[in-house]
């Protein structure tokens, strides 16, 4: 990720304060924050509630640390995206951190449908397989610990809704490796959240804006829990299968 983004005036503050409690963090050697947000999720949320465990962790996010997470703020974009699958749609999503965007996908759907999620740091995977189980959800996401791109060949298709929120740089190549591996069928979404210009995702939107597969939405938003302006693109794919 290109850190000098984040330098720029509309998101300055942002960094500052972020960067300086990350900096002291590291040298009071606190805990990964995933296992952070999973103990205060124990002692702060309802347990089998995963409308509690969001808003534990909601709480958190503001009160104690940023938290990557894609917020309440998207909740009835999600809502909204989700009114459009089936009952026992399949949901791929590349980058759990806490769990955050699991839960709300979980909540969301039907009783028949599945997430997998696949998230590359141990951290960020104990952390989500914590609060998903402690919300209720475990039946219905399953954490996949690994890097995005050497695990999606091994998955199963077809996903009826792809998430990418994991490092921008990867959205691109990621949804290249998904297409070649046959995981989309004609009307997947997928969702990119994080493509405002602070995260640099050109590359990610000149592709699918522009190789002629899908018809594309863009949404505008805010980063989570700031006023910082960002985006979701929603793309809706129209190939069949494996792309060529
Ligand atoms: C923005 S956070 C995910 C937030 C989560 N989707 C939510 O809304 O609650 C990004 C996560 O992606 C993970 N990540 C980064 N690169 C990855 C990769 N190549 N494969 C899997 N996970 C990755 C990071 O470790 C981090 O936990």
């Amino acid at each position: 990720m290109q850190l000098w983004r984040f330098l720029k005036p509309a998101a300055l503050g942002f960094t500052l304060r972020n960067g300086s409690q990350l900096l002291f963090d590291w040298v009071t050697g606190a805990p990964p924050i995933p296992l952070r947000v999973r103990d205060y999720v124990a002692v702060h949320a309802r347990e089998g509630d995963p409308v509690d465990v969001l808003r534990a962790m909601d709480r958190f996010a503001v009160e104690e640390r940023f938290l990557m997470n894609v917020g309440p703020d998207k909740g009835p974009l999600v809502r909204e995206l989700l009114a459009k699958l089936p009952s026992n749609a399949r949901i791929l999503e590349l980058g759990a951190f806490c769990g955050y965007s699991a839960i709300l996908l979980a909540t969301t759907l039907g009783t028949d449908g599945k997430i997998v999620s696949v998230e590359k740091s141990g951290a960020a995977v104990e952390g989500t397989r914590a609060n998903v189980a402690y919300a209720g959800l475990a039946d219905r996401v399953q954490v996949i610990h690994g890097s995005s791109t050497e695990i999606i060949p091994s998955l199963e298709g077809p996903f009826d809704l792809v998430f990418l929120d994991h490092w921008k740089d990867l959205y691109k190549t990621d949804l290249e490796v998904i297409e070649k591996c046959g995981l989309l069928r004609k009307g997947s979404l997928v969702v990119a959240d994080n493509v405002g210009e602070v995260f640099g995702a050109a590359p990610y939107l000149e592709y699918v804006r522009g190789c002629g597969r899908y018809e594309n939405e863009t949404r505008t938003a805010t980063i989570e829990y700031t006023k910082i302006p960002d985006a979701v693109e929603i793309s809706e794919y129209k190939g069949d299968g494996r792309a060529v």
